[in-house]
């Protein structure tokens, strides 16, 4: 615990001046700052008004992860949807449903943005907006009740809802943390009772102002404070991470491979990409300079099954090659199936140097492939993996001899 607190210390001291934590605080916005860095991707900051609408003091959120606010009555399917904006490293806005300390819940317009490092484009914190929502309106999308997840009518299966959830650890942590007066039955009878008269709320145009100020505040704060320590931080990732240059010639010779791959380092952390091929950038919708320096994981997403994802990881711990059929997902959100080789690169040393990903498109519904005219499209895998290989390992003599 001592040394989570010494990286949440550092995880605002390394990038901004000490002031920022003054500035911070004087702001009126309901905000949590937190670093996916640190374990458990913590709270590194909360503001005053956040800590007033949540009844918690700061220590009770420093340190903690965003989801102890949650609890039965939270949109399963939201609570997804933030989980892929965090992987995919982008904003997301929408209505959600959080508890106080007390267990009286409420809805809030969350907004939530990350901050970049200027210097390598990493994602160094991720901020949100949490304005309550203060009148009662109907609202279309994930709805405390009509979702299928949400708690029965006549609350008997509302103790296998709570106990089956992915929300189980925070019921059981906050109530053990925090120590809350109501037993949990009297907590979800009371939610209950709450929700038949709550209607999900809709955010109004001037709550929705109100979030788009807050972020824009925080922002310009975070953005001067790092001046001055000449540790830049941006809205906009605004600079290709340094992921290890390729040699021209090598660069030259995968730009002759038409199909869809990339190459990843898995000596550099988080394995980014360092090559996409202009097939890859057609096929996701990305520009190069949004894929270089990103681990793969932004192709996966809500629907992604995460056993393929955990078979993909063990390969590659491995070092063996995999095949898999994945569903992935575009810029535009829209997702497609995937037929996905990703094998180890070695030179010609036999060292392992790069992982390269091709990616075949599957046209048929159901994840199934369908034989195009010519070579099937397990064949234009390994002919792409070849490709690859060849001029891995021909930019790897080449670079020796001319050393020596
Ligand atoms: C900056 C930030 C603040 C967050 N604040 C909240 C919050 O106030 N309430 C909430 O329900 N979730 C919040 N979250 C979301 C959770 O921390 C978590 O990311 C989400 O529940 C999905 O991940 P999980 O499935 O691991 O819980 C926040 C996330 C971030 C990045």
């Amino acid at each position: 615990m001592e040394s989570q607190l010494g990286l949440i210390d550092e995880s605002f001291s390394n990038r901004y001046s000490n002031y920022v934590y003054e500035a911070l605080d004087e702001l009126p916005n309901s905000f949590t700052i937190t670093d996916p860095s640190i374990s458990g991707h913590p709270i590194v900051f909360a503001s005053r008004e956040f800590l007033k609408m949540s009844g918690y003091s700061k220590d009770e959120v420093i340190g903690k992860n965003g989801r102890i606010f949650q609890g039965p009555g939270t949109c399963r399917r939201s609570i997804m949807e933030i989980r892929d904006a965090i992987r995919a490293e982008r904003t997301i806005q929408m209505n959600l449903l959080n508890y106080r300390k007390d267990g009286t819940l409420f809805w809030m317009l969350f907004h939530m943005s990350p901050v970049f490092s200027k210097d390598d484009g990493r994602v160094i914190h991720f901020v949100a907006v949490q304005v309550p929502l203060s009148k009662k309106r109907r609202r279309s999308s994930c709805g405390y009740r009509r979702n299928g997840t949400s708690l029965s009518e006549d609350g008997s299966q509302v103790q296998d809802f709570v106990f089956g959830s992915c929300r189980k650890e925070v019921c059981s942590d906050s109530l053990m943390e925090l120590g809350r007066v109501l037993s949990l039955e009297q907590m979800l009878e009371h939610d209950i009772r709450e929700s038949e008269h709550e209607e999900p709320c809709e955010a109004s145009d001037a709550e929705k102002r109100e979030s788009m100020t807050g972020m824009d505040n925080i922002f310009s704060l975070l953005t001067h404070y790092s001046e001055l320590t000449g540790r830049l931080v941006c809205r906009k990732r605004c600079s290709v991470p340094d992921v290890g240059l390729l040699s021209s010639s090598l660069i030259i010779s995968l730009g002759r491979i038409k199909q869809s791959f990339v190459l990843t380092n898995p000596h550099l952390p988080d394995m980014p990409i360092v090559y996409a091929s202009d097939a890859f950038l057609k096929l996701t919708g990305y520009a190069r300079d949004e894929v270089l320096g990103r681990n793969c994981r932004f192709l996966s997403g809500l629907s992604t099954d995460a056993s393929t994802l955990c078979l993909i990881r063990e390969s590659i711990e491995a070092e063996q090659p995999c095949t898999v059929r994945i569903l992935n997902y575009r810029k535009d959100k829209s997702s497609f199936w995937n037929l996905l080789h990703v094998s180890p690169v070695r030179d010609a040393c036999g060292k392992i140097v790069y992982l390269v990903n091709v990616h075949i498109e599957e046209q048929g519904c159901n994840g199934k492939t369908q034989e195009r005219r010519g070579m099937s499209p397990e064949k234009r895998l390994l002919s792409v993996i070849g490709s690859v290989k060849i001029a891995v390992r021909s930019s790897s003599i080449s670079a020796g001899s001319s050393e020596s």
